[in-house]
């Protein structure tokens, strides 16, 4: 039977009883742990009844590389807050076991944030097992494989384009800047701005990306020290709004320049966390700075976000933005990538 919040990946009577029966004790998984003096990310069994507290018992397929995923396997980002961990901030996949949930067995379904990957066991696992109120069913015309494809950077950029719109960007008001334009949450969000009718300034440190970005929907591509280093209080006024991922310097220069009444949707810090700007671009042009947090916003917004992802704030392209599938060996060397800020659109981990 189909559910009816989303489309069933395995959902008829037989294939369910396969899946429930077929539940193994032992699961494989890509474990960081950082309880000795040596900082070790490697694959291990675990046993199901390790995998954390939680309704819903999930056979993972998909999961994908974030740069908070680079940070959490090892000490030094700190952001992982138990050990051993199993990274991974985010996974598709299908319920095996529904608990208490409503949830049913063979449900197509997706989780990412909350805890996910960081104090709760994350998607890079054959398993998983979370909260109920943490699933986001499967939308329909969205599989598993392009769920991840967009994941926690798509639903960050789809987050920071409503937070746009829903301030008032329209089409035709100007260029658009988008910052660290090669990444998860950068491409995306050049994609979903593009195909909205925005016109997007795609800013990158990857002059040899210009290609790809323009076929993504970019109207123009900069390097990336135009929109950083040390800026005036009041720099030109040119965007008519910006989807900031950078943070540090390039948030200041990027609130310095923005035009009169527009705003700028700010979600990372891959080039420093501190901002230093002044009251003027506030003051003096009533510009915003709207923050952007996909770890703990709400599951009806979710729910209605990854709806809208499926439908009007589809990329047109969506299969074009994964640049590179990996299987869970291969998560260690994409994870040193993103980290050295190498990495080009979206790495996928082939799970199941
Ligand atoms: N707030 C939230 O809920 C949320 C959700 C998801 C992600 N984030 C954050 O958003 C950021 C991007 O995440 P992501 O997964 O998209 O990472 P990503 O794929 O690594 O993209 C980040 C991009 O930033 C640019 N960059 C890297 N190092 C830089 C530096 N030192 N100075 C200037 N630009 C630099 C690079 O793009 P170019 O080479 O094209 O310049 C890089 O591709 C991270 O800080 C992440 O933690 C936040």
């Amino acid at each position: 039977m189909m559910p009816a919040d989303g489309p069933s990946l395995h959902g008829d009577a037989h294939s369910v009883q396969n899946h429930l029966m077929s539940l193994p004790s032992v699961t494989a998984a890509l474990v960081a742990d950082h309880s000795g003096a040596d900082e070790v990310l490697e694959r291990r069994p675990l046993a199901l009844s390790d995998l954390g507290t939680g309704d819903v018992t999930i056979e993972v397929t998909w999961s994908s590389v974030n740069y908070k995923d680079a940070l959490a396997s090892r000490k030094s980002g700190k952001v992982a807050r138990i050990s051993p961990l199993v990274p991974g901030i985010d996974l598709a996949g299908v319920v095996v076991d529904p608990g208490s949930s409503d949830l049913q067995a063979g449900q197509g379904v997706l989780v990412h944030g909350y805890d996910l990957g960081v104090a709760h066991h994350g998607g890079f696992s054959e398993h998983a097992r979370v909260p109920a109120e943490w699933v986001v069913p499967l939308p329909a015309d969205l599989t598993d494989r392009q769920a991840m494809i967009l994941g926690t950077a798509g639903f960050t950029a789809a987050m920071s384009v409503l937070a746009l719109e829903e301030h008032g960007l329209r089409p035709g008001d100007g260029p658009v800047l988008v910052t660290g334009a090669t990444g998860g949450v950068g491409s995306v969000a050049v994609s979903i701005l593009a195909a909205r009718g925005h016109e997007v300034t795609a800013s990158t440190g990857k002059s040899e990306a210009t290609d790809w970005l323009t076929s993504l929907g970019a109207a123009d591509v900069i390097d990336r020290d135009a929109v950083s280093g040390s800026s005036r209080p009041l720099e030109k006024e040119v965007w008519a709004g910006a989807v900031d991922c950078v943070g540090g310097e390039t948030l200041a220069h990027v609130v310095a320049s923005l035009r009169y009444g527009a705003a700028v949707a700010a979600s990372g810090n891959t080039g420093g966390t501190a901002v230093a700007t002044s009251v003027f671009p506030f003051i003096l042009r009533g510009v915003s700075l709207l923050g952007i947090d996909s770890v703990r916003c709400p599951i009806d917004r979710r729910k209605e976000v990854w709806r809208r992802m499926a439908t009007d704030l589809r990329p047109p392209r969506l299969d074009e933005l994964a640049t590179d599938e990996v299987p869970l060996d291969g998560v260690p060397a994409a994870l040193e990538r993103i980290l050295s800020g190498g990495a080009q659109g979206r790495t996928l981990v082939r799970i199941g």
